[in-house]
């Protein structure tokens, strides 16, 4: 009689390390003989793990609110077991225990492998870290400084397929003086080229199209090779169409990527580069080590060599210290840059770092009032942006379904990271474009025309 086997659920919070993470994390647990299983079935599941995100104490808050109401799934079926893992886990470490006495098990970033340890795994027999000091009571902490990590070859269960995430760099140097993030991933580690391009060629195998390099700050990725030549290694792995990466950190934006981007055949033209403000004054206040000067001639060598390149950034509105003038200056930097998207947020004190004990932050009020302001600035220069666009043939990788609708209609994204989606009728069209149905499918290719332009997405037709 085959023997059921034990089941876990993730729920993630955070960004796209931290999915990435999720993925690793089930990875590990399904190598150990554990089946994951959907939201739905998430109650019924033996294994609940939590991946955190302490980025902004909202996201904080949230899951706090949700582990809460865990309190009483664990009353009714004792043998449930809870993990935490992630960045608030790293950063509230055994106050988490305190606070919510029914978690099993907490691990930080920079160990998510030793999570199953609390289930008992064949992983965990001849591993050290698991019996002795790392458990009492039947609970488990890991949140010690593992550098290794970068080194470590996990095993990852990917959903998005045509897409992979793929780590190249883990942790970050750069205390920026409002992020908690050097705190809870660590110190900077590059992981050896040899393992990244081994892992994006088995992606090719595997039917993956498009990989997205992960780091915190990846221009400052060194190893064997520099960044610019990680990206010129893996633009010749056969059967990726795609490259992506996030995050650059502007002050190391360096000529040889900027050259990157406008010479390699598949590494697409589009960059994230979090600007956070466009006041010097706030700028050095956050440590971030560039100008607002600076930041601003990067963009046009980027553009002059890359013209039409997409590019998108974050700003925080009301960091401490930020007055009218300051706001302004990022106001009046939205305008004359015009990027194709932001995310901007409101400051929120994070506990440990610098600016926490800054205490000349702008009333809550005004930081609302300022925000609302740079994102309906926004909202309109990315849709005169994605305006600019209709009519034009847009090359667009097919991703899925239009999540928005589902049914027949298809959704993809351009080179630039926009958001095409097309209907039925286009795919009608596809024996007159020329194309079989083996064309339009997750992870292929096609030429679109942009019939109509939206604030998130465009409407494309074959
Ligand atoms: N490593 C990336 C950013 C990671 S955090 C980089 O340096 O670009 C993602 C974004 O969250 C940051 O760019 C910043 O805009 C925002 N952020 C970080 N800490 C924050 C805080 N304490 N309050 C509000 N926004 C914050
Ligand atoms: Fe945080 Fe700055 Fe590092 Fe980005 S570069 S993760 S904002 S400290
Ligand atoms: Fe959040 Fe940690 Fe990512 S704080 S944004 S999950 S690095």
């Amino acid at each position: 009689m085959a023997v059921e086997k034990k089941t876990f659920y993730i729920r993630t919070f955070g960004c796209q390390m931290n999915f990435h993470d999720s993925e690793r994390i089930s990875g590990v647990l399904a190598r150990n003989g554990l089946r994951e299983v959907p939201d739905g079935e998430a109650d019924l599941a033996d294994l609940i793990v939590f991946n955190t995100c302490a980025i902004r104490e909202k996201a904080e808050q949230k899951f706090l609110s949700e582990l809460g109401r865990l309190r009483g799934l664990k009353k009714r079926r004792p043998g449930l077991k809870i993990a935490v893992a992630g960045c608030v886990a790293q950063q509230m470490g055994r106050e988490l225990l305190r606070k919510a006495p029914f978690v099993d098990c907490i691990a930080g970033p920079q160990n998510i492998e030793l999570l199953g340890h609390s289930m008992g795994l064949p992983d965990c027999n001849d591993n050290p870290d698991c019996n002795g000091k790392n458990a009492r009571r039947g609970r488990f902490v890991f949140l010690d400084e593992n550098q290794d990590i970068s080194s470590l070859e996990l095993p990852a269960a990917r959903k998005g397929k045509p897409r992979a995430w793929v780590s190249i760099m883990y942790g970050c140097d750069n205390f920026c003086t409002y992020c908690i993030v050097p705190f809870t991933r660590g110190r900077e580690t590059c992981r050896p080229s040899g393992g990244i391009l081994e892992e994006i060629r088995r992606l090719a195998d595997e039917g993956f199209r498009e990989v997205t390099l992960l780091g915190q700050n990846v221009n400052s990725y060194g190893s064997d090779v520099d960044f610019p030549g990680l990206l010129a290694m893996a633009d010749r792995v056969d059967g990726i169409s795609r490259i992506r990466f996030v995050t650059s950190h502007p002050r190391d934006l360096s000529p040889g990527l900027i050259e990157a981007i406008g010479g390699l055949e598949k590494l697409c033209e589009h960059i994230h580069l979090p600007l956070q403000s466009g006041s010097d004054r706030v700028l050095a206040r956050m440590n971030r080590r560039y100008g607002f000067a600076d930041y601003m001639g990067k963009i046009e060598q980027l553009r002059r060599r890359t013209p039409g390149i997409s590019i998108t950034t974050d700003i925080i509105a009301g960091f401490p210290g930020e007055t009218e003038e300051d706001h302004v200056a990022t106001i009046s930097a939205l305008g004359q840059i015009e990027f194709d998207g932001i995310f901007a947020f409101k400051y929120s004190p994070r506990p440990g770092t610098a600016a926490a004990s800054f205490h000349d932050r702008p009333q809550p009020g005004v930081a609302t009032r300022r925000l609302g302001e740079l994102l309906a600035l926004q909202d309109e220069i990315t849709l005169r942006k994605n305006k600019a666009l209709e009519g034009s043939l847009q090359e667009v990788m097919i991703e899925g379904p239009d999540a928005s609708v589902g049914g027949k209609r298809l959704s993809g994204r351009t080179r630039t990271n926009k958001i095409v989606n097309f209907g039925t009728a286009a795919c009608e069209g596809a024996n007159e474009a020329g194309l079989r149905e083996a064309d339009i499918t997750p992870g292929s290719v096609v030429s679109l025309k942009i019939i109509k332009a939206r604030r998130h997405s465009l409407e494309g037709r074959l």
